[in-house]
C-alpha cells in the first residue's frame, strides 16, 4: 500500500485534529503518501481530495473542530452514491481509508468496505461515547469537561439566587454525558434515555428539599430523554416554583482539545495506520483499559454500548 485516504465524518468534535495529524506523522513516517478527502463522505463521492504533507498538519493538535471539514452524507447511503466514491479512491490511486467518526460513519465504512473489497479502518470519534469496543472515542472527554465548566458557572447563580435549573445536555441515544456531568458537578437529579424517569417522585424530592432549606435543584437531562423546557414546565405545574432552563448544544462539540482526547487522538492515528500498512480491514480501533483494541465494525454497530447507569444514579443520590 502506497497512498492512504483520510477523512472525518458526520459530528465533529475536538480531538480529531490531533488524530488526523497522527495518522498523516505515522503514514509518513513510514514512506506512505496522505490525501485528506474534504467535507467526509460527501467529499469522497466528489472527489474533494487533498495531498497531506507534514506541514499541512502542523499547529492542529489544539484546535478543536477538524480541519478536513465534516458532513452528514445522505448520497454515501446509495449504492450510486458508494459506486462513485469507489471510482474516485481508484483514480486516486488510494489503496485504504481511514475514517474518524461516529456510529453512522461506521455503519457506511461497514458497507462500503464489504460492497468493493476496500481496505477501511475506522476510528471512533462523538462526543457521544456511544461506540461498543472502546472506553472512550475521541472527543467524549473534551464534551463533558466543557459541559460541566457551564454547570459549574450556572451553580453559582443557581445558588445564588436559589433556583432550580434544568440543564440540557447532548446525548441522543445516549445518556454518557448527562450521567458524568451530573456526577461530577454535585447534581441532585439526572435524566437519561436508558432510564425511564418519574417526574411526580422528582418533584416529591424537590418540595422536600425545600421544606429541609435546600433551595437551589439542578437536574441534567440528555437531549435523547426529553427536552429541557417540556421537564421545566411540569416542575413549575406541579410545585409552583420558579424553573431556568440552559440548553448547552453545540458548545459541547467545540474547544480545545483536553489532553486526554489529543492522546486518544495520537494513538488512535498511528494505530490506524499500523493496522492498514499490516493488511487490517473493516476494523475499527479503541482502547480497553489502556489498551489498544480493534473491533468489527460490525460489532461496534450493531451492540447497544453498556453503560453503569446503577452506579451513578447510586452515587448522585448518596453525595447530594
Ligand atoms: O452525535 C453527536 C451529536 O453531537 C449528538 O449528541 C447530537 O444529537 C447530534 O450530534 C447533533 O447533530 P447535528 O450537529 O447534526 O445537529
Amino acid at each position: 500500500m502506497k497512498r492512504i485516504g483520510v477523512l472525518t465524518s458526520g459530528g465533529d468534535c475536538s480531538g480529531m485534529n490531533a488524530c488526523l495529524r497522527a495518522v498523516v506523522r505515522t503514514a509518513l513516517f513510514r514512506k506512505k503518501e496522505v490525501i485528506g478527502i474534504i467535507r467526509g463522505y460527501e467529499g469522497l463521492i466528489n472527489g474533494e481530495f487533498k495531498p497531506l504533507g507534514s506541514r499541512d498538519v502542523s499547529g492542529i493538535v489544539n484546535l478543536g473542530g477538524t480541519i478536513l471539514k465534516t458532513a452528514r452524507s445522505k448520497r454515501f447511503l446509495t449504492k450510486e452514491g458508494r459506486r462513485r466514491a469507489y471510482k474516485a479512491l481508484k483514480e486516486n490511486n488510494i489503496e485504504g481509508l481511514i475514517v474518524i467518526g461516529g456510529d453512522g460513519s461506521f455503519r457506511g465504512a461497514d458497507v462500503f468496505g464489504k460492497e468493493f473489497k476496500f481496505p477501511v479502518i475506522g476510528i471512533p470519534a462523538t462526543i457521544d461515547n456511544d461506540i461498543v469496543g472502546t472506553d472512550l472515542t475521541l472527543g467524549a472527554d473534551t464534551a463533558v469537561n466543557v459541559a460541566l465548566d457551564c454547570i459549574d458557572k450556572i451553580r453559582d447563580t443557581a445558588t445564588s439566587l436559589e433556583r432550580i435549573f434544568v440543564i440540557e445536555v447532548m446525548g441522543r441515544d445516549c445518556g454518557y454525558i448527562a450521567l458524568e456531568t451530573a456526577l461530577a458537578g454535585g447534581c441532585e437529579e439526572v435524566v437519561i434515555p436508558e432510564k425511564s424517569y418519574d417526574i411526580d417522585k422528582m418533584c416529591d424530592r424537590i418540595v422536600e428539599g425545600n421544606l429541609r432549606g435546600k433551595i437551589s435543584w439542578i437536574i441534567v437531562v440528555a437531549e435523547g430523554a426529553g427536552k429541557a423546557e417540556d421537564i421545566a414546565r411540569k416542575i413549575n405545574k406541579k410545585t409552583s416554583l420558579e424553573v431556568r432552563i440552559t440548553v448547552l448544544g453545540h458548545i459541547q462539540r467545540g474547544g480545545r482539545p483536553t489532553l486526554k482526547d489529543r492522546i486518544l487522538g495520537a494513538k488512535f492515528g498511528n494505530f490506524a495506520v499500523e493496522l492498514l500498512l499490516q493488511g487490517k480491514r473493516g476494523v475499527c480501533v479503541g482502547i480497553q483499559s489502556e489498551k489498544l483494541v480493534t473491533t468489527s465494525f460490525k460489532s461496534a454497530i450493531d451492540n447497544k454500548k453498556w453503560l453503569d447507569t446503577g452506579s451513578y444514579f447510586r452515587l448522585i443520590k448518596i453525595l447530594t
